[in-house]
């Protein structure tokens, strides 16, 4: 038995804040942020908007396109560092609202490799016999901890949440492998310092703070690493790639990590032109809108890879159904 895909969904906020918009508080520009980082605008989610609203939408898109009604599901797994609470997490949020009444729930928290993460734990306890149909979500909204007077920071990230409903099946298809990566000893390289048990009452800063070239560099580093090697657990090589789906974070990055590989430009979907970083949501958005754009078709070989705060990294090689 494998986990496979049988319905996508996503969501984003309506509203758009451009890179002239940013220009006009910071010292920035358009074209610094375009040709440092691909990206050209970034949703934002409002006041009232949390990371459970976002995650609902996806989620009940996803089971829309899947044909399953909420009581079919029998787990709700999310990957966000955005919860709504510390706790209840957001998975118990979707499973009250969406009224899953029979599904467990539960987050899991590795940043924009959450959905990577989420995927490979949904996937082995469908491989494993416990579970049948799961709910996976990768959802956050990070500019809720924008110091938008940073710009190293605040022109990267945006807002958003995707959704993957897996089932059990014996056809084929599903995911074939699953990596996963974390580097710990550089955590301080991305960090929110402030509002965890360290520091409940937020004395030290409640932005996100990066080092960026120090992130970039484990970026490039990981990101191919982690392809390489969920391609040879799957025993497939790069030219069995039909498309790559890396986090969108930065074009730079992907660019270098393709053209090192020798992966074709058209063998990779990249969306963060219209949404930047968006953390865990980065992946199943990107999904979902190939999946729309008729990029994917039966049989094709699907890599999601994605790297972030941790630091962490993870991969899924999927044989689309
Ligand atoms: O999910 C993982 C999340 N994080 C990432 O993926 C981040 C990975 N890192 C990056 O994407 C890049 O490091 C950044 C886009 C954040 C920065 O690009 P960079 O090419 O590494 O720029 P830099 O930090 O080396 O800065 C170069 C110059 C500096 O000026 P000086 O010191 O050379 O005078 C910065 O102060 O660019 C300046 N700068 C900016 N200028 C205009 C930094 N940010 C900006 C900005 N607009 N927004």
């Amino acid at each position: 038995m494998r986990a496979t895909i049988i319905g996508v969904g996503s969501c984003v906020p309506e509203k758009i804040v451009t890179n002239d918009d940013l220009a006009k508080s910071i010292e920035t520009s358009d074209e610094w942020i375009r040709t440092r980082t691909g990206i050209k605008e970034r949703r934002v989610a409002d006041d009232g908007t949390s990371t459970s609203d976002l995650a609902i939408v996806a989620a009940e898109k996803a089971l829309k396109s899947a044909k399953l009604s909420p009581e079919d599901l029998d787990l709700i797994i999310v990957g966000t560092t955005s919860p709504d609470y510390l706790f209840p997490s957001v998975a118990c949020l979707l499973q009250n609202k969406l009224e899953a009444k029979k599904a467990a729930a539960f987050d899991v928290s590795a940043a924009c490799s959450g959905f990577n993460y989420a995927l490979t734990v949904a996937s082995s306890f469908i491989e494993n016999g416990t579970h049948k149909n799961i709910l996976v979500v990768g959802a956050d909204t990070l500019t809720k901890y924008l110091n938008w007077k940073d710009r190293g920071t605040c022109i990267l990230f945006g807002d958003g949440a995707g959704a993957v409903v897996l089932t059990a099946s014996d056809d084929g298809s599903g995911i074939l492998s699953n990596w996963l990566k974390a580097e710990g000893r550089l955590g301080d390289r991305l960090i929110m310092p402030g509002g965890g048990s360290r520091d409940p009452e937020q004395k030290n800063t409640r932005f996100i703070t990066m080092d960026g070239k120090e992130v970039f560099k484990f970026a490039v580093r990981v990101l191919e690493e982690s392809i390489y090697e969920s391609l040879k657990a799957a025993n497939l090589s790069v030219k069995d790639i039909d498309l790559l789906i890396p986090h969108q974070a930065n074009d730079r990055i992907i660019n270098h990590v393709i053209k090192k590989m020798g992966l074709p430009k058209e063998k990779v979907y990249v969306n963060l032109q219209k949404y930047g970083n968006t953390s865990a949501a980065s992946i199943p958005l990107a999904l979902d809108e190939a999946v729309s754009d008729g990029k994917i078709n039966k049989g094709n070989i699907v890599v999601l890879a994605g790297f972030g705060a941790g630091l962490t990294a993870g991969a899924n090689v999927i044989k689309w159904r």
